[in-house]
């Protein structure tokens, strides 16, 4: 048997995103998630293995597996063997051989989700990979998106912040550009994608710019963690010229407000916007565990 994984958000196709996000409407509700659960995956046991921080996307797998009736064992990967230096191969064998069906992995590698699903019989899926993929978060934008507009087909989406280092941006404009968006970037020299991935799109100056031309902005925390330790940033230009304030919402209330999370508060958004109807970022995190649950149904369901 073949095990499904979900490593990139290129693993799928446009009909298997619709289903995806087809399903995951089902568990929605205009302010939430339907009260039910069901016991759909019962005695299916996932792990969920972060060596990088995590919130959102940790709770909302957890979630998204209790909802199920799956059961999910959180690995803590600090003061684990592996500080004793321990290989991620043997790591992994090691939790294979407690009998999980899958495991969810945050890493700040690029490649070795690949590389993991090379070697077990888990199913892998990717909560989040270097700067290159973040699958479900993209999946979980484009829910979001298409609730609060109908569609995404036509509709225009800004990336703006710092591309270069997020894996938030490759999966989430890859899923929405196939959707049929129209996506364009705008970020200052030091933080602009260089990847070919974004050599086609449309590029603007400032926020000023884009705001005119957007049906939605998607900010971008500076991903301190990534950048090199030479990269100097201007935190008072930042927030001049790309960050979202209070009066770009007064001036543009059409415009839908996202984010992945966490936010860096009054630098890339004020802290006031995350609280108005045109900001999306707390029913992008339901619509996290809907699409997680949905993930976890298509991968885990026999
Ligand atoms: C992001 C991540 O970790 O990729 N957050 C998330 O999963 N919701 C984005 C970030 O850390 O800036």
């Amino acid at each position: 048997m073949v095990v499904p994984h979900l490593l990139s958000t290129s693993d799928l196709s446009v009909e298997d995103i619709n289903n995806l996000l087809d399903d995951a409407a089902t568990v929605l509700t205009p302010d939430g998630l339907q009260p039910k659960h069901s016991t759909e995956l019962s005695g299916k046991r996932l792990v969920l293995a972060f060596f990088e921080p995590s919130t959102r996307t940790r709770l909302s797998f957890e979630t998204a597996a209790d909802r199920l009736g799956a059961s999910s064992i959180f690995f803590q990967t600090t003061g684990s063997s592996v500080e004793k230096g321990e290989t991620m191969r043997e790591t992994i064998h090691t939790i294979q051989a407690m009998g999980f069906d899958a495991i969810v992995i945050r890493h700040a590698t690029n490649g070795i989700h690949g590389e993991i699903a090379s070697y077990t019989s888990m199913s892998v899926i990717n909560a989040g990979e270097g700067s290159a993929q973040h699958p479900t978060q993209a999946l979980l934008d484009a829910s979001t998106i298409r609730e609060r507009l109908g569609t995404i087909d036509g509709k225009r989406v800004a990336i703006v912040g710092d591309l270069r280092h997020s894996r938030v941006a490759r999966s989430t404009s890859d899923v929405l550009t196939r959707l049929g968006a129209d996506v364009a970037f705008c970020a200052p020299d030091a933080l602009a994608p260089q990847d070919p991935q974004f050599a086609d799109m449309q590029r603007f100056a400032n926020i000023e710019d884009v705001l005119p031309w957007a049906d939605a902005v998607y900010l971008l925390r500076v991903q301190h963690e990534r950048l090199p330790s030479d990269t100097i940033i201007d935190f008072d230009a930042y927030r001049r010229f790309y960050a979202f304030r209070m009066e770009h919402a007064q001036k543009f209330p059409h415009v839908l407000i996202m984010h992945p999370g966490p936010v860096g508060a009054n630098v890339e958004i004020d802290e006031d916007v995350l609280n108005l109807q045109q900001c999306l970022i707390h029913r992008q995190v339901t619509h996290g565990v809907a699409v997680r649950m949905a993930v976890l149904r298509k991968l885990l369901r026999n």
